[in-house]
């Protein structure tokens, strides 16, 4: 199964678990008020809350990790290189949107990731990526300002560029998913966010989101029964909401266990309705479940097998 591709090496397994979304720990910015009206200001500095994510993320990695450490863990030595190019493309994000949004503008917080190594950092990238570009998809309905969609269009682009780059070159896994990426929620994405905070300046506006209980799958393969759980939530009578692009398939949970559809998805929450996944129904979640096929379309997963370790 694949709740989250990649992982070559067998000590990235544990890694990987992490990324299965456990509860969100953040505790500094309030989880419980999911209304106030979304403005420009509210989405910048969401957008912004990421950007200071990411941007940590990738100083961190770099200062920790040095060319020879990208060799050693069988990354290619050009990658590292790449990788500072990707930091500070984050750094000017953060000053963009910090400039547009003067006093207003959220603070860095601290936070911790979860990877060990250059290829466990590299992992976690393609995923940060993803959300990223979802991240952005999903907010551009709120934006007023049509100068302000043109910023969030072209730093979205290049996240994407970054994502391609990192799955393809580095991972060695599709560049893409499929026509079309997946929008996701505020709530969804912030639920992606928050595991990864710890605290935050108590000065940091307080935004209209909050973080979902997690959503986990066992082994899971497209065409088969997959066994969930998802945090203090009793997933009897809900359905699973199947991300595909601008697709959302749902199924049925029974006894604890959902069909998953055999297509590329991408994302899945569990949900109270059958006909619409979005903040107001999402009880759980999000998983992320990415099946990784190579350049013939052949899955690279291994149907049944503990799954983390199959990439070629
Ligand atoms: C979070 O929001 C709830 C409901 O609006 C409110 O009662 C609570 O005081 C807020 N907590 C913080 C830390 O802002
Ligand atoms: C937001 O809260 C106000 C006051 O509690 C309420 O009247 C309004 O319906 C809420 N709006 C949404 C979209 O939930
Ligand atoms: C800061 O936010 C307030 C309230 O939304 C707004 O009136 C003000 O124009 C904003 N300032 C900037 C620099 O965006
Ligand atoms: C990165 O370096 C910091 C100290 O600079 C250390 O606390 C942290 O554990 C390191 N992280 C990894 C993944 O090696
Ligand atoms: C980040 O962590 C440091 C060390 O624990 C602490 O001094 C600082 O106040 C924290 N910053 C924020 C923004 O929470
Ligand atoms: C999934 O669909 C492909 C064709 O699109 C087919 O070859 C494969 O057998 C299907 N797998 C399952 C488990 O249904
Ligand atoms: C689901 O869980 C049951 C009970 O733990 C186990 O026997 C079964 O193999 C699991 N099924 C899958 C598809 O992982
Ligand atoms: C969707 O849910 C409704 C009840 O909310 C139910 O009547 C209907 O059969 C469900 N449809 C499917 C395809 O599960
Ligand atoms: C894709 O298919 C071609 C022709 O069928 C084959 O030569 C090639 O090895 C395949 N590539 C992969 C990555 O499986």
């Amino acid at each position: 199964m694949k709740s989250i591709s990649l992982l070559t090496y067998g000590s990235l397994v544990c890694a990987a678990s992490a990324f299965v979304l456990p509860q969100a720990r953040d505790s500094s910015s309030n989880s419980t008020s999911t209304n106030s009206t979304i403005d420009d200001t509210v989405v910048l500095n969401f957008a912004l809350t990421l950007e200071h994510l990411e941007n940590a993320f990738y100083t961190g990695a770099l200062n920790n990790f040095t060319e020879d450490d990208f060799i050693n863990d069988g990354l290619p030595s050009w990658a590292r290189g790449r990788f500072e190019q990707i930091a500070s493309h984050e750094q000017s994000h953060v000053e963009l949107l910090t400039s547009a949004l003067g006093d207003n503008a959220t603070k860095a917080c601290n936070y911790s990731f979860p990877y060990t190594s250059p290829s466990s950092f590299a992992a976690l990238s393609q995923v940060l990526e993803g959300v990223g570009v979802s991240a952005y998809a999903g907010a551009a309905q709120y934006v007023s300002s049509k100068s302000y969609l043109t910023t969030a269009a072209v730093i979205l682009s290049t996240e994407a560029r970054h994502a391609a780059w990192v799955a393809g070159p580095v991972n060695k896994e599709n560049p893409w998913n499929g026509p079309f990426d997946t929008p996701l929620g505020l709530d969804v994405i912030y639920t992606l966010a928050a595991q990864f905070i710890t605290s935050c300046p108590s000065s940091n506006p307080s935004l209209p989101v909050k973080a979902f209980p997690a959503l986990t799958f066992g082994d899971a393969s497209p065409g088969q029964a997959a066994n969930i759980t998802a945090d203090g939530v009793s997933t009897d009578g809900q359905y699973v909401a199947f991300f595909s692009g601008l697709s959302t398939i749902f199924v049925p949970v029974q006894d604890g266990q959902v069909v998953v559809p055999n297509k590329t998805i991408s994302y899945a929450v569990l949900t109270n309705s059958n006909t619409t996944a979005d903040d107001s129904t999402i009880s759980a979640g999000v998983a992320i479940l990415q099946f990784p096929f190579n350049s013939n379309g052949t899955s690279l997963s291994t149907t049944g097998e503990s799954s983390m370790n199959v990439r070629n």
